[in-house]
């Protein structure tokens, strides 16, 4: 199987955590692309469920798959959201935000009462770090503020180039809520708790990708089948 086959094997497993009525946060990136298709496919079929995305792209996907949309504002708690993840370990901590939607994701997996992350064994990892960490900050003053994250990443014995995210074309990448995203290569991150504790004292981060505490398990797809981290039910 292709990775891309494995991200599908992996949705397919969370589509049959879905129940009729449930309120679902719904992920972004190549992997929650497929479980929104195929929920698509259950909407179709007659699933009666309500969804709040992750994203400006989720959004376009689901409405354009006739999937009942809400908003946080309207429907505040959800019983599951699906995403996937750049990284996850044997305790379930996370590094998200690769596709620059990290701060609606963690908005979303805190208002839900389950998180499943789907995804190919790749991203099963012993420790976190080989991909690099999103940080997403507010434009006004990205100097100071670049500075007080090395700083903080200092402060937790840890070290890497922090490099401010562009698009393929050269320019600034903006996200959904309207800031920049610096991504530290760090390598290792040996004490997550730490260092999220540190970036989130500085006034310009707004938030970061290390998502921790807030996914239930983990459906992660390989060459010999699933692997289920944590408990799905
Ligand atoms: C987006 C994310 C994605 O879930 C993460 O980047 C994984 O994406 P993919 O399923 O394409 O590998 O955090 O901000």
């Amino acid at each position: 199987m292709n990775p891309d086959d494995l991200k599908k094997l992996a949705a397919a497993r969370a589509l049959e955590l879905v129940t009729p009525g449930m309120r679902l946060g719904l992920g972004t990136g190549s992997t929650a692309k497929h479980f929104v298709d195929l929920l698509g496919e259950r909407v179709a079929d007659g699933l009666e469920v309500i969804c709040v995305s992750t994203s400006e792209v989720t959004e376009a996907q689901a409405r354009a798959l006739a999937i009942p949309m809400s908003t946080l504002d309207q429907t505040p708690e959800l019983d599951l959201t699906i995403d996937g993840a750049d990284e996850v370990d044997s305790q379930l901590r996370l590094i998200k935000g690769g596709g620059a939607a990290l701060l609606r994701e963690k908005i979303v997996a805190a208002a839900s009462a389950r998180m499943v992350v789907i995804a190919d064994d790749s991203k099963l990892v012993a420790t976190l770090g080989r991909f690099p960490l999103p940080i997403e900050v507010v434009p006004f003053g990205l100097e100071a503020t670049r500075r007080a994250v090395v700083a903080a990443i200092a402060s937790v014995g840890a070290a890497g180039e922090i490099v401010l995210r562009r698009k393929p074309d050269g320019s600034v990448l903006v996200t959904d809520g309207g800031h920049y995203i610096l991504d530290a290569h760090l390598g290792v991150i040996a004490q997550p708790e730490s260092l999220s504790a540190a970036l989130a004292l500085i006034p310009g981060v707004v938030e970061h990708g290390l998502f921790l505490g807030l996914a239930t398990a983990a459906i992660l797809a390989g060459g010999t089948g699933l692997t289920i981290v944590g408990a799905l039910e």
